[in-house]
């Protein structure tokens, strides 16, 4: 049988990984400014998440959401603590698209509605509802483009509210820091009239922060910059730091009935007992921090580089657009240097998701080989 052949893949196959390196079978060491795909937030393989996740399997690594499994609890209440987000309620589930997904699904069940509107560019998984509300025609299937979703463009406020008067609107979903449409992000006054008006309307605000969230901007959540209230918030990626695990975060005044969710596996006690290490990391190691202090560091670094022609994004969610594809110069970095680095939509932009530990050294590293590159 041969693999669905769904990825172009680059010829390296990692067989071990510690904190921001990755390695090969023959013991070559990569620096992964990739995270694979902004999921690694602790680093690679940390000493505190083996220990957790070993333990747990030994005991009981999973049993169905028909019994009571206090790591949820544990879970909800140290989210609630370290994301500041008071009096929401938790449901667990695997991944990014099944967070939207179910995020959708509810504001449809609480709003009684179905229209969506999302923005260009956005991404929000690959699942039916989740993938309608994304910005990419090519991975929209017919049996998702039923779905009424309306795309506008992040900033107009205006036909957000043209289309929100209509009041056949569940949900409004967006990424405040886009993620693989290039890291756009609009002004706090934006954020904060979409929630005005979403509630003006009875519609939801769904903030995606499956690749913004659990410190990666430096900030807990990337849409508390803004001084807003979101009705449900998705997550996944660095939540696990590679133990798939998703869930939403949903406020106080959206009702829930047996039923109305569920999931087999989501929320099992292996992949609580991996989140769980991950905030204890995040927490120990004071990482939201150091996300902080490395991404000042590295815009201060790419200013002096005069090839740049624009840095993006903030905390350790950053892009560098060039004034040519980048596809080239990422397979030199990986094959020339060792180096892991990320693609957007945007052909030009190199994105840079590294584990939320690392440190100057490695941006100096990553500097030296860029300015290798653009001497050569
Ligand atoms: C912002 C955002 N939402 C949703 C998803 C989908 O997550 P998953 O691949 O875990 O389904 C992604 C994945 O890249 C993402 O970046």
């Amino acid at each position: 049988m041969s693999l669905f052949d769904v990825y172009p893949l680059f010829n390296i196959a990692p067989v071990k990984a510690k904190d921001v390196f990755v390695y090969d079978q023959h013991g070559t060491e990569y620096l992964d400014l990739y995270g694979g795909h902004a999921v690694i937030s602790i680093g690679h393989s940390h000493p505190e998440y083996v220990k957790s996740i070993s333990e747990q399997v030994q005991n009981l690594g999973f049993y169905s959401n028909s019994i009571q499994n206090p790591l949820q609890n544990a879970l909800a209440s140290e989210l609630t603590k370290q994301s500041n987000c008071e009096d929401y309620n938790l449901f667990l589930c695997n991944s990014g698209a099944e967070a939207n997904e179910n995020a959708l699904k509810l504001a449809s069940f609480h709003t009684q509605k179905k229209k969506v509107i999302s923005f260009t560019n956005s991404f929000h998984g690959r699942t039916s509802a989740a993938v309608a509300a994304t910005d990419n025609a090519k991975i929209v299937a017919p049996i998702n483009a039923q779905q009424e979703v309306e795309f506008i463009n992040i900033g107009d406020i205006i036909s957000v509210d043209r289309a929100l008067r209509k009041n056949d609107v569940c949900a409004v979903i967006i990424e405040c820091i886009q993620g693989v449409g290039g890291l756009d992000e609009n002004s706090s006054k934006f954020y904060q009239k979409l929630q005005e008006l979403c509630h003006q309307y009875n519609s939801l605000l769904i903030v995606d922060e499956v690749q913004s969230g659990f410190g990666r901007t430096g900030d807990f959540f990337a849409f508390q910059k803004h001084g807003i209230q979101p009705d449900i918030i998705s997550l996944a990626k660095g939540m696990g730091n590679g133990f798939p695990i998703g869930g939403i975060l949903i406020h106080p005044k959206i009702k829930a009935s047996y039923g109305m969710l569920g999931t087999t596996f989501g929320g099992n006690h292996l992949a609580c007992a991996a989140s769980l290490a991950v905030l204890k990391v995040l927490q120990d190691e004071n990482l939201l921090q150091n996300a902080s202090e490395i991404s000042q560091y590295f815009m201060e670094k790419a200013n002096d580089q005069p090839y740049l022609k624009r840095l993006k994004g903030r905390g350790l969610m950053l892009g560098l657009e060039f004034d040519f594809p980048v596809a080239e110069l990422r397979k030199n970095l990986i094959f020339k240097h060792q180096i892991f680095t990320g693609s957007a939509k945007n052909p030009n932009l190199l994105r840079i998701l590294p584990p939320l530990t690392v440190q100057r050294k490695h941006i100096d590293q990553f500097f030296d080989a860029l300015k290798t590159e653009f001497k050569s």
